[in-house]
């Protein structure tokens, strides 16, 4: 069933080396402060789970290390070296890549044409089409990415297929740190599964992979370091050996507003609304990381209010 591997995660003491240091690092909007003493380590070879709801600073953390915005306070470092980018361009060229979640690709160019976009091999004036396709094929089988014809236009990609495509060429074009941009969100639960297969790809490969995500479930399948934000501070930095898939969850609900909510709705019907310990925190089973994955793929939505 499951074709993620998961027999390195978990053994988190033989962590890779930092590629990305965050160092008591802040950023303020005018007076709006975003984010606020933000320390995070990113190593290679691992996925750290960025977690935090609607306004925790995850977007904003993502466009400082992809160089759209610079940092306020603190520093950042790349290789051990601070780091201020100018721009997007500085940050890919030094081999940061940001999978966006619509933005990934162009819809309307083919396949090979998204996976060369800005690095076309030429032959000398000429695009050296036939190259390109079979290096872009070959790139994806590798990865076990099947797309029967590369001609065709991305557009017409399922978006599972969309950001798995943007990873190959992540790790082909020699990122060291990639970042996902919420990949799954908008995706299916068999879809989910084929993007977190991938991701676990790019950290066998080496990479520092960023997961920026609002799913618990999903994070934990791949996750070996998990960081919450929560108005634009970290509220919990773990390594998956110091955590719980049930913590995470509470966590990431606001356990004690959860078991609120909860009381207060079971006040309203209380034949139709769930136990506390059933919605957030507590009933949803880990998922079995040899064979599991469905098993938390569709982010506990069994667990809702109205119990079903
Ligand atoms: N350009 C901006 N100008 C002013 N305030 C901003 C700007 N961008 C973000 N903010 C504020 O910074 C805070 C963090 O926003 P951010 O977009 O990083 O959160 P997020 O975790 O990505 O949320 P979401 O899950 O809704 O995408 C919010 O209070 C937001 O209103
Ligand atoms: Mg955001």
């Amino acid at each position: 069933m499951s074709t993620i591997d998961n027999t390195r995660v978990g053994t988190s003491n033989e962590t890779g080396e930092p590629v990305l240091e965050l160092d008591d690092v802040g950023k303020s909007y005018g007076n709006v402060n975003a984010l606020r003493g933000v320390n995070i380590t990113v190593r290679q070879g691992e996925v750290t789970c960025v977690l935090g709801d609607n306004g925790a600073g995850k977007s904003t953390l993502i466009k400082i290390i992809s160089g759209l915005h610079d940092y306020t306070e603190g520093t950042m470092k790349f290789n051990g070296e601070v780091t201020r980018f100018s721009s997007p361009r500085a940050a890919q060229a030094i081999g940061i890549a940001t999978v966006y979640q619509d933005l990934a690709l162009a819809p309307l160019m083919a396949v090979w044409r998204n996976f060369f976009l800005a690095n076309e091999i030429r032959n000398g004036p000429f695009l050296d089409v036939g190259t390109m396709k079979r290096i872009c094929g070959e790139e994806l089988t590798k990865m076990g990415i099947v797309i029967p014809d590369l001609d065709r236009p991305v557009g017409g990609l399922s978006g599972g297929q969309r950001q798995c495509v943007a990873i190959a060429r992540a790790i082909y074009f020699g990122a060291r740190v990639v970042i996902l941009d919420e990949p799954t969100a908008a995706l299916g639960v068999k879809q989910s599964g084929v993007v977190l297969k991938y991701i676990v790809k790019a950290r066998d490969a080496g990479l520092g992979v960023i997961f920026i995500t609002h799913n618990p479930h999903h994070a934990y399948l791949v996750g070996n370091h998990f960081v919450i934000l929560k108005l634009g501070r970290v509220v919990l930095d773990a390594h998956r050996d110091e955590l719980t898939l049930e913590q995470l969850t509470g966590e990431m609900a606001g356990g004690q507003e959860l078991d609120e909510l909860s009381h207060e709705l079971r006040g309203v019907d209380p034949g139709r609304v769930a136990a506390p310990h059933a919605v957030g925190h507590g009933a949803v089973a880990a998922p079995d990381l040899d064979g599991g994955l469905d098993g938390g793929l569709d982010g506990g939505r069994h667990a809702s209010a109205d119990g079903s």
